[in-house]
């Protein structure tokens, strides 16, 4: 690779780009600035073979040395080569669509190999999974486009011919046709988990690598109506995958969007087609920020300001731009809000907020800098602060809190899965602790996340790694959970090593980049 790709994957910044020109000064001084987590020491060991877990002093820990043997036996192999991990590998259920290789849940499984010094199986996931997206997809007789990447895939093995083939789900089997709008923004961060921690930087700058973070970068840049920088999206388009009222602008999407973008600004060339590119997501970056920070964010003040606002206000003088109308505040979000700390709300759209906690969305704000520092700690305070609503006795809800009776009705079409405090409604998933444990880290309060492993490690292991958990403070194993769930096993391994060796982080997290710094809000003076 030459010097300047090099100097570019670590330092490239926002101000570094054409279209934004800061006084000179500041450019020169960011150019020499190394991006805090890009300086961490790496030592990627390259091994070659799939069944001696490198040792990270975990052999005195019976529960990690369980998790490996777990984790390597949901290895899927094409043609000799391991490509991913399977969803879970729980026989007594109905497998549905259990026995693929889902994007998403392979995310933590691809850290743990990374972090363990097995990159291969990786980079095999990310050109496997590029070739799928150039497939045609189409549901009935209507084309998908070309950048959509797969939510999921099968190996199947034909016996008799000898041969394997893949069978991809673009969702057009998916329980409900959902779109899996998630899987191409974690392609592109797990490409950049890729890069950095094996400092191979060849597989990125591959012309297939290029062109299929291009057409992934074509589908949600595109213009249209939209009077946001958000991303619009249809319901169950991410790890909640069914009806749960997550259309519009979920938190989720809209912090996996916003560090892809940062991922795709480093990993891009600058040549004749990127360049366009790289402009475009500098723009969005600048307006996705300001937006989320301003418009998504609550804390004491803000909601205090809500539940005064006035209402039918017009044109651009208005204080509720988005004409929200106060007696829509749920009664929970009174007692819930702490006085110190805060959270990017579930969705923010014409007259309509949903005040729902999210935690991915929230852990990837912070991992992606889209919290500014003092967002960050804010939400940190609330998860503290809410433990007991949050956490419970099982890390950690997904959401908070569930939907009942009526609302429930209305709002899941009368889903017998997603019933309050059960699955996407309020459950507990243990895969979130490695999100968790990473925005402690980030925020410099590992004992947070420390005190999450150590309710996790009474039971996880115990009843055979539960995809999630049920009840208020997730006491039950979930009514319809897989067990030997492969991410809530590779999620723990991920939060042990991480917490072993901080400087795992690197590989998911992204500095605070300054230029995008938004004016003081008046709520800061409150919270901060
Ligand atoms: C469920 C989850 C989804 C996950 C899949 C496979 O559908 O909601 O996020 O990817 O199971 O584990």
């Amino acid at each position: 690779m030459d010097r300047d790709r090099q100097r570019s994957f670590d330092e490239r910044s926002l101000v570094d780009l054409p279209c934004f020109s800061p006084p000179v000064s500041s450019r020169a001084d960011n150019i020499s600035r190394i991006d805090h987590f890009d300086s961490l020491p790496f030592s990627p060991a390259h091994r070659s073979g799939f069944d001696t877990p490198r040792s990270f002093g975990h052999e005195g820990s019976p529960m990690m040395a369980e998790a490996w043997d777990a984790l390597r036996r949901t290895l899927v192999y094409f043609r000799g080569k391991p490509v991913g991990t399977i969803a879970a590998l729980d026989s007594s259920e109905e497998k549905l669509n259990y026995d693929q290789v889902f994007v998403r849940d392979f995310v933590p499984s691809a850290l743990a190999f990374l972090m363990n010094g097995e990159p291969e199986i990786v980079k095999n996931f990310l050109l496997k999974t590029l070739r799928l997206q150039s497939w045609e997809k189409k549901i009935d007789r209507f084309q998908l486009a070309e950048g959509v990447m797969p939510a999921s895939f099968k190996v199947l093995h034909d016996p008799v011919r000898n041969t394997e083939t893949l069978m991809a789900d673009f969702g057009e089997s998916a329980i409900g046709r959902v779109a899996p709008i998630d899987s191409g923004f974690w392609w592109i961060i797990l490409l950049r988990a890729y890069t950095k921690s094996t400092g191979d930087t060849s597989l990125a700058d591959k012309p297939e690598c290029q062109k299929g973070m291009r057409l992934i970068l074509s589908l949600c840049l595109s213009e249209g109506f939209d009077t946001f920088p958000t991303l619009l999206c249809a319901d169950g388009c991410c790890m909640i995958d069914r009806r749960m009222g997550v259309y519009g602008y979920p938190i989720e999407i809209q912090a996996l969007f916003f560090m892809a973008l940062r991922c795709a600004l480093v990993l891009l060339k600058q040549d004749a087609e990127g360049k366009e590119f790289v402009e475009r997501i500098v723009k969005r970056l600048h307006a996705l920020s300001y937006h989320m920070r301003s418009y998504f964010w609550l804390d004491l003040k803000q909601l205090n300001d809500i539940y005064r606002y006035k209402t039918e206000e017009y044109s651009h003088t208005a204080v509720n731009k988005f004409n929200v109308i106060p007696d829509s505040l749920p009664e929970w979000i009174f007692d819930f809000m702490p006085t110190h700390g805060g959270y990017f709300i579930g969705n923010v759209g014409p007259s309509k907020m949903d005040f729902r906690w999210f935690c991915l969305g929230n852990c990837i704000a912070i991992l992606a800098s889209l919290a500014t520092p003092e967002q960050s700690n804010a939400i940190m305070d609330l998860i503290e602060s809410r433990w007991e609503e949050l956490v419970g006795e099982m890390p950690l809800k997904v959401c908070y809190p569930a939907i009942e009776s009526h609302e429930w009705r209305i709002v899941t079409g009368c889903d017998p899965k997603n019933t309050r405090w059960s699955y996407h409604n309020g459950g507990s998933w243990p895969v979130l602790l490695w999100l968790l444990t990473a925005a402690c880290i980030k925020t410099g309060r590992p004992h947070i996340a420390k005190r999450a492993i150590e309710l996790i490690e009474l039971r996880l292991a115990r009843d055979s790694w539960p995809e999630y958990y049920d009840g208020k403070v997730g006491r039950y194993i979930g009514k319809q959970a897989r067990k030997q769930q492969t991410w809530s096993i590779a999620g723990y391994l991920v939060s042990r090593m991480m917490l072993e060796d901080p400087s795992h982080l690197g590989m998911i997290a992204l500095e605070e980049d300054k230029q995008m710094r938004p004016p003081l809000r008046r709520s800061a003076s409150w919270t901060f």
